[in-house]
């Protein structure tokens, strides 16, 4: 023992584990690689679109022509997966979303370019019905005049599950059958999990097309710029009754376990910065699977805006974002700060 009585004793002495840069390093469970990384991509039916998302800092609305000189820069420097959505600006939407699964949407015609002309690339796509509706909720609507007043404007029985799950397992296969390695349902049905994966196997896709749930996806405030670029603003109302309370711990436990017992092959928390402790959540809850986390466009918005702002230098802020989602467990990570990263990871940091 020293006798002066300020010394910290040796058990309490952490500094000595990370004065330098490789001890720093080493003391994560898992690094942030290339091939975690998962780029969303909108793309229109305007074939030669290059459109700025003013509220998503640097990224566009592409033209299926325009995906290639694109996409090639970024394949070069190691982009490994993409996850598609559609934006239908001039395609006839109406009450089931048929534009989804038409044959000349813009997801299954940039599927069909990437897998083709990039087949390095790991294809996903978005299953949803919000971006095709008329009414731009995430699945088909009862009859409303079935309803009673106070129910329509409770809004609790607004959604026809049912239906709206046979439209999915429609669109997701139709999506399978243009290539899509992951299909990656975000509407929130119940019981769209096992409908979907039951599809793919009776059709040939088992082995040949994953299913990744947006399991606890929460009803958050965070995807404003998401639905400016995909036109998904619903006409009336809100998602609060198929997206997760914020609060829902519990619930987000059991969509965990459920889309597990239903065949997902990939679980993902949505949005991310907020709900590390769900991620740990499903960590714990299904550790042999792999898990993703959308860190959503508001939160991309959020993080340029307070750099923007001087709060903070962006690379460092991005890079603190993406080592929280790791250490609270995730594998994969879907971010549009993708590109940038391509180019970071290859920088000293
Ligand atoms: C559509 C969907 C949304 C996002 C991904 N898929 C928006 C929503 O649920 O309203 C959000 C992504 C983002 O904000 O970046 N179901
Ligand atoms: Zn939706």
């Amino acid at each position: 023992m020293s006798s002066d009585s300020l010394a910290v004793p040796i058990q309490s002495t952490l500094a000595g584990g990370y004065f330098h840069p490789l001890l720093r390093s080493l003391q994560a469970e898992r690094h942030l690689t290339k091939d975690m990384l998962m780029y969303p991509i909108f793309i229109t039916d305007e074939p030669d679109a290059v459109v700025e998302i003013k509220s998503l800092p640097g990224q566009k609305r592409w033209g299926i022509n325009k995906l290639h000189s694109f996409l090639a820069p970024l394949v070069a420097k190691g982009l490994r997966s993409v996850i598609l959505f559609g934006v239908p600006l001039h395609m006839q939407k109406d009450s089931r979303g048929s534009p989804a699964d038409d044959p000349s949407t813009p997801v299954i015609l940039a599927t069909q370019l990437i897998r083709r002309e990039f087949p390095g690339v790991v294809v996903a796509c978005d299953v949803c019905l919000c971006e095709y509706t008329d009414h731009g909720h995430c699945g088909e609507l009862c009859d409303v005049s079935t309803l009673t007043e106070a129910e329509q404007a409770a809004q609790a029985k607004v959604i026809d599950n049912g239906k709206s799950v046979k439209r999915m397992r429609e669109v997701a296969l139709a999506y399978a059958r243009a290539g899509a390695q992951i299909v990656a349902p975000s509407d929130m049905m119940d019981g769209r999990i096992g409908a979907i994966k039951q599809a793919l196997v009776d059709n040939g896709f088992g082995n040949r097309c994953s299913v990744m749930s947006y399991s606890a996806k929460f009803a958050s405030g965070m995807y404003g710029p998401f639905r400016e670029a995909a036109g998904s603003v619903p006409n009336f109302g809100d998602r609060k009754c198929y997206q997760l309370p914020p609060n829902a711990r519990g619930l987000a436990r059991r969509a965990i376990l459920r889309d597990v017992s239903e065949g997902a092959d990939f679980l993902m928390v949505k949005p991310a910065m907020p709900y590390l402790d769900i991620m740990r959540e499903a960590r714990e809850l299904a550790p042999s699977h792999p898990l993703a986390c959308y860190q959503v466009s508001g939160e991309f918005a959020m993080l340029h805006a307070g750099a923007n702002a001087g709060v903070y230098e962006l690379k460092a802020m991005a890079f603190e974002s993406v080592e929280g989602f790791l250490r609270a467990g995730c594998t994969l990570v879907l971010t549009y700060f993708t590109p940038d990263f391509l180019d970071w990871l290859d920088e000293d940091k």
